[in-house]
């Protein structure tokens, strides 16, 4: 009767990793628990997440090696990995949302969210290539855009793009204030980006000494048109959430990304911590700090456990 904030498995978005194959499911060292699914599982485990009242899922593939190369040229193959996955779910499962990550890490073969040249990301030329993404993730069946690269104008560009071609419906989610952060490893791992990458992604991802310079990135996302926009990480970054919320109207959301959810799964697997009550520690301070919903990967076990 006296809690002010309540928990509800509405409020998770479950990411899931995808991999070629039938019937393949692979693990991922960093992440215990978690596996990459082939499109025929992911099915399968959209169909579990709407069973739990779970409302949406954020895909991300893992791009076979050999269809990596230096411009990404995969993201906009409208029958790449993504597009099957996204097409697959939506048929079999229409009630699931599905949120489609744009950004050129999952397709190129240096890692980097952009376009490289010399060592040099280049903004404009990137921001074309989601566009081009983004449209094959639409038609495929993407009902949420969801721009990770954190490129100047891109929210703008993306909006525009999917009004001229008749996506007026399709919302963007912007990683609107995304760090440049050490708890990224475990995804770079799942994903297949992570021994490639040189260097680091400072030069575009935000200072995280820097609270001012995120929320002049939220309002500039939301003066181009974004739907929602997020906050990345999560657990470290609350005090981010609670000044977005305090301070712009605006659906929020925030990712305890794959290094949060490793220090909460080996802790508890060490028997440090309970790790169910940690978890559900973890996901109410999201909700408290001003949330509308997280990205968690452990979405299915909360709301298991919610459910009863
Ligand atoms: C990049 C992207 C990243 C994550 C989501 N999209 C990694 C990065 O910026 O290097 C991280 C998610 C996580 O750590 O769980 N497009």
């Amino acid at each position: 009767m006296l809690r002010e904030t309540v928990l509800t498995p509405a409020d998770f978005i479950w990411p899931l990793f995808v991999i070629e194959g039938q019937n393949e499911r692979t693990q991922i060292r960093t992440m215990p628990g978690i596996e990459r699914l082939s499109v025929d599982l992911a099915v399968e485990a959209a169909r579990a997440a709407a069973a739990e009242g779970i409302p949406a899922l954020a895909l991300f593939p893992n791009t076979p090696d050999h269809l990596r190369n230096e411009n990404g040229s995969e993201a906009w193959n409208p029958d790449n990995l993504m597009c099957r996955a996204l097409s697959a779910i939506k048929s079999a499962v229409p009630e699931i949302g599905l949120i489609a990550d744009v950004a050129l890490d999952e397709y190129s073969s240096d890692g980097q969210d952009g376009l490289v040249r010399d060592g040099i990301i280049l903004n404009d030329e990137t921001v074309e290539a989601m566009v081009r993404s983004a449209l094959v993730q639409s038609r495929a069946g993407a009902d949420i855009i969801a721009p990770s690269d954190m490129m100047d104008g891109r929210v703008g560009a993306l909006r525009r793009a999917l009004d001229a071609e008749g996506f007026d419906d399709t919302a963007i989610m912007s990683y609107s204030a995304k760090f440049a952060s050490a708890y990224y490893g475990p995804f770079r791992e799942a994903v297949g980006s992570g021994s490639r990458l040189k260097g680091d992604k400072r030069t575009y991802q935000l200072d995280f000494a820097n609270a001012d310079e995120a929320m002049r990135e939220v309002e500039q996302d939301i003066a181009e048109g974004a739907d929602m926009v997020m906050v990345k990480p999560g657990m470290p970054y609350l005090d981010i959430v609670r000044r977005v919320r305090d301070e712009f109207d605006v659906p929020l959301f925030a990712y305890q990304v794959s290094g949060e959810y490793a220090m909460l799964r080996f802790a508890a697997d060490a028997g440090a911590i309970n790790g169910e009550a940690a978890m559900m520690e973890s996901l109410m301070a999201f909700k408290r700090a001003g949330c509308d919903g997280v990205l968690t990967y452990f979405a299915l076990e909360a709301a298991r456990l919610l459910n009863g």
